[in-house]
């Protein structure tokens, strides 16, 4: 039995996200969750002919949805509307993160747990932070989506490069998921990517990626963020997972922000983690059967690259902070 729990199951990822889980065989219960409308996108997917089961769950049926989760993907809460940073939304996304942590924690503590609500950077820390008050903390099993700017940064440079096939050339993205702490290594792209580039160019097609979210925010003009894309790599990094913890695939890398504790054996996360302080980051990951297999070490960046992690570092430091001391005074 693979049980796979969407958390905000009704919203505008939660809906194509849970299209997308409806096609994998992995899957054997599709457990949607909502405060609103979970029954009637239950009742609508279930007719798929795929093998899993599908079902829905109200405002009042979280434990229920929740009990025997192998796995536990959320994009619930408010999106951002044209002017809002993802910083914004922490007033009512933190506490709806608090609530599914606890949930988490009551109901399925050893499932694997995807965080998508945004801001990213900070409910993580929530999430881990709710778990731990718990006692049912595994660094390994709690993962900070930001596959979205892996996604968006193939796409953006095969517009640069046409040569490049957005669908096969990953970019490695380091950091957090919010403007300035999305690091793009793309000086690690092979064929000298990054040397035919001018320093006017590069300078926009970092900026294109870290602030990608805000095209789309303009673009649907107060009906919300990126759902479908995102919904797309929402799906990408749940079937990877699914494919490790399984089916027993071995080898394979997603970039992810995590608890820099789900990889204790790395001296490279060691060192980084003297040097800045930080207990959270986005990075390289290898699966493996418990989620975290290794946290990889980060390739040697230019001088560029490093200047903008220098940046991302100040600001996750605040991140962090915000989602810890949420958990500290509201719970
Ligand atoms: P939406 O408003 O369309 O959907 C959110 C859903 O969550 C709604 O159906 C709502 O009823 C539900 N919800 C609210 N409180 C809940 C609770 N306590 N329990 C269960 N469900 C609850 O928003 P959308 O566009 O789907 O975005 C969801 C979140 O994902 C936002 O925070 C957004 O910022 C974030 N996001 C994250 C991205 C990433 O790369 N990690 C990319 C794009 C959006």
């Amino acid at each position: 039995m693979v049980k796979v729990v969407i958390c905000g199951a009704a919203g505008g990822i939660g809906q194509p996200l849970s299209l997308l889980l409806k096609q994998s065989n992995l899957i054997t219960h599709l457990a949607l969750f909502d405060v609103v409308n979970a029954p009637g996108v239950a009742a609508d997917l279930s007719h798929i002919n795929t093998k899993s089961k599908v079902t829905g769950h109200g405002k009042e049926e979280m434990d229920e949805a929740l009990q025997g989760a192998h796995t536990v993907v959320i994009p619930a809460g408010v999106p951002r509307k044209p002017g809002m940073t993802r910083d914004d939304l922490f007033k009512i996304n933190a506490g709806i993160v608090r609530d599914l942590a606890t949930g988490v924690a009551n109901n399925c503590p050893g499932a694997f747990v995807l965080v998508i609500s945004n801001p990213v950077n900070s409910t993580v820390p929530i999430f881990c932070e709710i778990l731990k008050k718990h006692g049912v903390f595994n660094p390994k099993k709690v993962f900070g989506i930001s596959t979205l700017d892996v996604v968006r940064s193939s796409k953006f440079i095969s517009e640069v490069n046409t040569s490049i096939d957005p669908s096969t050339t990953r970019v490695t993205v380091v950091g957090g998921h919010s403007g300035a702490t999305i690091v793009p290594l793309l000086s690690q792209i092979p064929g000298g990517f990054v040397g035919s580039l001018s320093q006017d160019q590069l300078d926009t097609l970092t900026h294109r990626i870290q602030y990608g979210g805000d095209e789309v925010v303009k673009a649907k003009d107060g009906a919300g963020s990126a759902t479908l894309s995102m919904a797309y790599a929402g799906a990408r990094f749940t079937l990877t997972l699914l494919q490790a913890t399984v089916s027993g695939q071995r080898g394979s890398v997603e970039s992810t922000y995590v608890n820099l504790d789900a990889d204790l054996t790395n001296e490279s996360v060691k060192a980084f983690r003297n040097r800045t302080g930080l207990d959270y980051f986005a990075q390289d990951v290898e699966f493996g059967p418990d989620g975290v297999e290794k946290i990889l070490d980060l390739p040697t960046l230019s001088s560029y690259e490093q200047k903008l992690l220098e940046t991302a570092i100040a600001e996750l430091k605040t991140n962090i902070d915000k989602g810890t001391s949420f958990v500290t005074e509201n719970t």
